[in-house]
């Protein structure tokens, strides 16, 4: 039998619809989107400029905003070391918070080598930031704000259009990675008061190795230091050939999202309270993570009390895909970081599994999966002696 997929937070399968649209870019239509002199160039940077205005439409954006990357940690990467290091002379402090994605925390501690002061504001039992602390935490100094939209493992939003207030009326950058929730949720730079926002397409049912960053042109305009040197592509922002297929794949699957994204919203909202009731209706000892409302549509993070650590995916794996909401770097398998910081560091955040559903998820799968986890749960409960896990391979504790 086929795996179930419940991973959709790590990445999503191509569409159809979005794999058609790129492959011609790969034979006949493979010019550099840079050789102004022919068709094959024209025919190419056409594509790539539809491709532009398809991304700034799912952003209520204009097309010049948006800079083509590899994927939101490129584009994280130029979002924060570029305007710190465009706007040095003008303040040295940044303020993100704790349960930010790698990209966006190993870029901050780079900075912090670098001369930079990094606020990693803590957050509530929900996983959200609390206003209140944001706005003590700004000072002349700050340059940037960077907070996420959705957490890719406990799936909380923060108030992002609060923080969007916030960063404007103290007259600083807002960086929003909107990764996970560019797919599920509306966006609208203008309304959210968002000055730089990151996505990767691999996230939103396109193919990996391709991203965007949006960058406002004005009020107020937000410059950047590239952080590649080479042919001046994406108007200096971003050296290198542009890879023609990825980008036309990305501007499809924000069209397709652009027309579905909120009837998409229900079902997949739909399936994962499914998925919920069947937990709770066999289960007992259970801890749901993160906001009960304010969350991604297809996010679950379950904790199941009396479960060893790592026990249940191996249990798991033959069945559904999903992942560890624990990081495997020590023989003690540890919560992660961000259980770690909802305070769940006890031994309930060491049996949580992140759960992930996706577009082509239908609810026969969900019924299964759901039962599957009753009884693999109820199996470790039953035999009450672990399955030893590998924790040495430090591959395991790679976050997405
Ligand atoms: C919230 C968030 N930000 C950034 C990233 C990095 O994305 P990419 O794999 O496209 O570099 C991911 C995924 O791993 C993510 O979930």
């Amino acid at each position: 039998m086929k795996i179930i997929y419940l991973d959709h937070h790590a990445t999503t399968p191509v569409d159809p619809r979005v794999l058609e649209a790129m492959l011609p870019y790969f034979t006949e239509h493979f010019g550099n989107a840079a050789s102004r002199s022919h068709s094959y160039g024209s025919v190419a940077e056409e594509a790539v400029e539809k491709a532009r205005t398809q991304v700034a439409d799912l952003l209520s954006a204009t097309a010049r905003d948006v800079i083509f990357t590899s994927g939101a940690t490129e584009s994280i990467n130029l979002a924060l070391r570029g305007i710190s290091n465009f706007y040095r002379e003008r303040g040295n402090h940044i303020i993100t918070c704790q349960t930010e994605h790698r990209a966006v925390l190993y870029t901050c501690q780079a900075l912090e080598n670098n001369g930079f002061r990094v606020t990693y504001l803590p957050v509530d039992e929900w996983g959200r930031i609390t206003l209140d602390h944001l706005e003590a935490a700004v000072s002349k100094e700050t340059i940037l704000i960077s907070i996420m939209f959705g957490n890719h493992e406990i799936g909380t939003l923060q108030d992002v259009e609060a923080i969007g207030r916030i960063a404007k009326s103290s007259g600083v950058f807002f960086h929003c990675d909107a990764t996970q929730a560019v797919g599920c949720e509306a966006i609208d730079v203008e309304r959210l008061g968002v000055d730089i926002l990151s996505l990767s397409a691999h996230k939103i049912y396109g193919p990996k190795g391709t991203g965007a960053l949006y960058v406002r042109r004005k009020n107020p305009r937000v410059r950047l230091s590239p952080i590649l040197s080479g042919g001046g592509q994406e108007r200096g922002h971003r050296s290198g050939t542009l890879n023609v297929p990825g980008i036309v794949g990305l501007g499809q699957a924000c069209e397709i999202l652009k027309t579905s994204r909120k009837t998409e919203h229900g079902q997949i909202s739909k399936l994962r309270d499914r998925l919920k009731e069947i937990l709770e209706q066999h289960l007992d000892g259970l801890q749901f993570n993160g906001h009960p409302e304010k969350r991604l549509a297809g996010n679950l993070s379950v904790s199941f009390a009396d479960v060893e650590g790592h026990s249940l995916l191996p249990k798991l794996a033959d069945t559904i895909a999903v992942s560890a909401g624990a990081s495997c770097t020590s023989a003690i398998p540890e919560p992660s970081y961000i259980l770690k910081a909802i305070g769940g560091a006890g031994a309930m955040a060491q049996a949580t599994i992140r759960i992930g559903i996706g577009r082509f998820n239908s609810k026969k799968e969900i019924e299964i999966a759901g039962q599957r986890i009753v009884a693999a749960v109820r199996e470790l409960r039953t035999a009450k002696s672990p399955q030893s896990v590998d924790c040495s391979d430090p591959a395991s504790d790679v976050r997405h």
